[in-house]
């Protein structure tokens, strides 16, 4: 029991390590919006807090509301994004305070930690660093320097060659999980029947996507979903988000204009866009279900892994946690693949399936229905595996996210993949 108090102790501090160094600004840069896609910065760092007071304190700790009147400010549901600005928000020193008040208070209630809550708690922590990447999100979308540092070169991970699509045999496998520790919307484990297919070994690189928009990719409807289309001529979308083409392939990111690295999975595109690329490759998007067979299954063992190399994490292993600002080499970490040999599964980038985001068969709410519930149906396309900008603790195989097929500011890319 003092391991694992120690243990959430240590990820509830690393987490708010992240949140501050996000939010290492000025209060201008901290209040002000930079797109009506993202929240002001202190909303985000703000409502980490509140949620950590809502679930640890109150409904873990039984502690009386500290601030209740705050409670509907940072409620995501009664305030879209686009009008966080003028609300009436915690300036940032009492962001701060408040959010410090509440931690301290946290870490206080660690010592009548019970195992049966142990999930809130799990759940809280994943929240901050969920909302540290879309802070990351956020400052991609500012035109100024971020003043992030990059400590890790890309260049530092060896590229070992690979055959460029990797053969999944036909058969059931084990989609999901019975670990109570995971979210509502990754259980329960339950078996799927996969036909044969073939799935990219890793995922798309820039130099494959710059080879579709020179062939003209985005000028061809016959590639496009109708309303996938209807978005490209509307946004008059002619290249992932943040390139420009100046004779070369040039992008911004985190401020600086760099040329693009082509063998770097490709990101900032959306689902449109990569079911366009697919389609014009010969290929299609994967389903939820085969990209989750490729990262997990064990065809000698019959079993799914946690994660694409085993059942527990290691750093070495994927390009997850914001050690750098960018995706690695498309090849890199061999030593991650799965066990069917499918490379960069977890980390670099997201990666769109081209499945709706629906519960799994039995599903249950857990612990509230405003994570997942909600979502479910035809609007939301489920994306796997976890960006470079994800930490580990929100990363593994059973792991869903998603989001609106328009979307391009999240790290997000995709492999393609063909039945056999
Ligand atoms: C799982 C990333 C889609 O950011 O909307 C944060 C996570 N839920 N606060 C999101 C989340 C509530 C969620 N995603
Ligand atoms: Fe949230």
């Amino acid at each position: 029991m003092d391991a694992l108090r120690e243990r959430i102790a240590a990820e509830l501090v690393a987490a708010r390590e992240r949140s501050n160094l996000l939010t290492a600004l000025d209060d201008r840069d901290l209040t002000s919006q930079v797109s009506p896609l993202m929240s002001p910065l202190v909303w985000d760092l703000a409502h980490v807090g509140n949620y950590e007071e809502l679930w640890l304190l109150r409904a873990a700790a039984g502690v009386e509301p500290l601030r209740p009147e705050i409670d509907g400010l940072y409620d995501a549901f009664e305030h879209p994004r686009a009008t966080r600005p003028t609300l009436p928000l915690l300036p940032p020193d009492e962001a701060r305070a408040y959010i410090g008040t509440v931690r301290n208070m946290v870490l206080d209630s660690l010592k009548d930690l019970r195992e049966d809550r142990l999930f809130l708690y799990e759940m809280v922590i994943q929240h901050e660093h969920q909302h540290d990447e879309t802070m990351l999100a956020t400052h991609q979308l500012r035109k100024e320097p971020s003043g992030l540092t990059e400590p890790s070169a890309d260049g530092l991970v060896p590229v070992v060659p690979y055959r460029p699509e990797t053969f999944i045999p036909g058969g059931p496998f084990t989609m999901g999980t019975d670990d109570p520790q995971t979210y509502d919307n990754e259980r329960p484990a339950h078996v799927v029947d996969v036909p044969p297919f073939f799935i990219d070994t890793v995922p798309v690189s820039n130099a494959d996507y710059m080879a579709f928009i020179e062939d003209g990719g985005y000028d061809q409807e016959r590639w496009w979903d109708p309303r996938g289309w209807a978005w490209r001529k509307d946004k008059d979308a002619k290249a992932p988000a943040f390139w420009f083409r100046e004779g070369v392939w040039l992008r911004r990111r985190f401020g600086d204009v760099e040329a693009v690295p082509p063998d770097q999975p490709v990101q900032h595109v959306s689902w449109y866009e990569a079911d366009a690329y697919a389609r014009w490759a010969g290929k299609r998007l994967p389903t939820e279900a085969e990209w989750e067979k490729a990262a997990r299954w064990d065809e000698t063992e019959q079993r799914s892994r946690v994660y694409p190399w085993g059942d527990t994490y290691a750093p070495d292993k994927a390009n997850l946690g914001q050690q750098r600002l960018q995706p690695a080499k498309t090849g890199s970490f061999p030593d991650g693949a799965s066990p069917s040999g499918v490379r960069q599964l977890l980390g670099d980038v997201w990666e769109w399936t081209s499945t709706d985001f629906h519960g799994y068969p039995g599903f249950q709410v857990k612990p509230y229905k405003e994570y997942s519930l909600v979502f479910f149906g035809p609007d939301y396309k489920v994306l796997r595996g976890g960006s470079w900008a994800t930490d580990p603790v929100a990363a593994r195989g059973t792991f869903r996210n998603w989001d609106y097929p328009i979307r391009r500011q999240i790290f997000a890319g995709f492999r393609c993949a063909r039945s056999a």
